[in-house]
């Protein structure tokens, strides 16, 4: 029997510790509450298998999102949402996965590098600061906000419930989710 449901890439960008896992995570209890399939897609998970070995230069940051990028278009025209969230630094790269992926939804976890340094939820901003890791996203390596998300949830000045609830009102009313 084939299911109905459209396919769709929900795809959170942010910095680390912005809260991406977390909405992601919450939005995956939502939507499996009302019996959606779906996968997830974990930047810091996917890194222990399909993009394992690559780091964190500009290369294999790109790398990596293509490779997110593909398994994610794959699954989202077999009628799954995909909930991707990695940090996806980079525009173009983003851009390019954006084109590929019919179905695309850009949730933008907008909490300023100010406060995700405050929450420091793994102690990597404290490591980066002191120098112990390099090229840290935000601090020593570049985070290009996106120009056009169709969401952006603002984690430093909205719950988390509010933020669930934002990105679900934007998949009801693209037809996503009833
Ligand atoms: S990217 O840029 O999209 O390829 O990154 P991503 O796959 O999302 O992985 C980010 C997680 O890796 C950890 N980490 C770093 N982040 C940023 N910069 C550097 N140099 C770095 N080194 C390790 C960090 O735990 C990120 O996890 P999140 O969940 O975003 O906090």
């Amino acid at each position: 029997m084939g299911s109905q449901q459209r396919g769709v890439t929900v795809w959170f960008t942010g910095l680390s510790g912005s809260g991406k896992s977390t909405i992601a995570r919450a939005l995956e209890e939502e939507l499996r509450a009302r019996d959606c399939q779906l996968e997830v897609l974990d930047g810091d998970i996917v890194r222990t298998n399909l993009t394992k070995g690559l780091g964190f230069s500009k290369e294999d940051r790109d790398e990596n999102i293509r490779r997110i990028g593909f398994v994610s278009h794959l699954l989202t025209r077999n009628g799954v949402i995909v909930l991707v969230s990695a940090i996806s630094p980079y525009q173009a790269v983003r851009e390019e996965v954006r084109d590929r992926i019919e179905d695309f939804v850009e949730v933008y976890v907008s909490a300023p590098v100010e406060v995700c340094e405050e929450r420091d939820v793994k102690g990597l901003y404290k490591k980066a600061r002191a120098g112990e890791i390099k090229g840290f996203t935000g601090i020593d390596d570049p985070y290009e906000p996106p120009t056009h998300p169709e969401v952006d949830c603002r984690t430093h000045e909205e719950t988390l419930t509010e933020s669930v609830n934002k990105v679900l009102a934007k998949l009801e009313e693209l037809g996503y989710i009833q």
